[in-house]
């Protein structure tokens, strides 16, 4: 069985149907990379998989539980729960302006434990002070500790928003085009902390138009075209061997 099976997932917004019938899955520690034209609803599909939306019809089973099925109706509590299985990191940051780095990362794990919820391997606040620590280390910014976000480049600033989904012990972390707000210069530094998650084993899905980064990083890709998956496979299949003329279009534009 795979970890994440994601079956028949609709979302219509009014009469608007943007994800018309999703099904995909993959395994632990797999990266999977989302391409796809403006529009084509990738930004739908990663708010529906962390709850920011919540899907009309479908079901989202992670390592053999039913996460979601549109024909159960949860709880504020059992929603705030099972979102925790997903981390998201927008492509605006959305970093808290009046917090530091620091705090920016500690917080919602504090709230967690005020709320008895539990996130793997914190049962006080001195391990959220202390995993916040080793997360700032892991993304490069250990000396911007008690920086607010204004004093933060944004690639610093995205960095401290990886830092944040991770604190919260996501089992797959959710990128939204993490470096489309980004200068030029500044999207390689974001890009090498991506990639240095992959090397340990994080499970991840990542909305991209950096193709080059798709290629060489992804185990597998989705190319999203008027909200249905119009091709699936490895970044060979994908990108070299491109099956349908929208995704040749695509691709001819993108690499261009
Ligand atoms: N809250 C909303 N209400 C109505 N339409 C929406 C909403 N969010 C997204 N859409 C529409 O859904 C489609 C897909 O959007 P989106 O998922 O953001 O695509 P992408 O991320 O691939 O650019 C677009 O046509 C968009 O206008
Ligand atoms: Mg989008």
């Amino acid at each position: 069985m795979a970890f994440l099976e994601i079956k028949n997932l609709v979302k219509n917004f009014g009469a608007t149907e943007v994800l018309k019938g999703i099904n995909f899955s993959m395994e632990k520690g797999e990266v999977l990379a989302i391409i796809g034209s403006s529009g084509s609803g990738k930004t739908t599909l990663l708010r529906c998989l962390n709850y920011l939306e919540t899907a009309s019809s479908g079901e989202i089973e992670l390592d053999g539980e039913k996460i979601f099925d549109s024909d159960v109706q949860l709880s504020e509590r059992e929603i705030r729960e099972k979102r925790l299985h997903f981390g998201l990191v927008f492509q605006q940051f959305n970093l808290f302006p009046q917090y530091t780095a620091f705090e920016n990362i500690t917080l919602a794990p504090k709230l967690a434990l005020k709320n008895g919820i539990k996130t793997s391997g914190v049962s006080s606040a001195e391990d959220v002070e202390r995993i916040a620590l080793e997360l700032l280390e892991k993304v490069g910014l250990s000396d911007k500790k008690d920086f607010y976000p204004c004093q933060l480049s944004g690639g610093q600033q995205q960095r401290v928003a990886i830092a944040r989904a991770l604190a919260m012990s996501p089992d797959i972390l959710c990128f939204d085009e993490p470096t489309s707000a980004l200068d030029p210069e500044l999207t390689g530094e974001v890009l090498n902390v991506i990639r240095s998650l992959k090397s340990n084993d994080s499970t991840m899905i990542v909305v991209t138009h950096e193709m080059e980064f798709a290629k060489n990083v992804a185990d597998k890709v989705i190319f999203m075209a008027n909200g249905i998956i119009e091709e699936i496979g490895n970044p060979h299949e994908v990108f070299e061997n491109p099956k349908s003329e929208t995704l040749k279009a695509f691709l001819s534009k993108a690499l261009d």
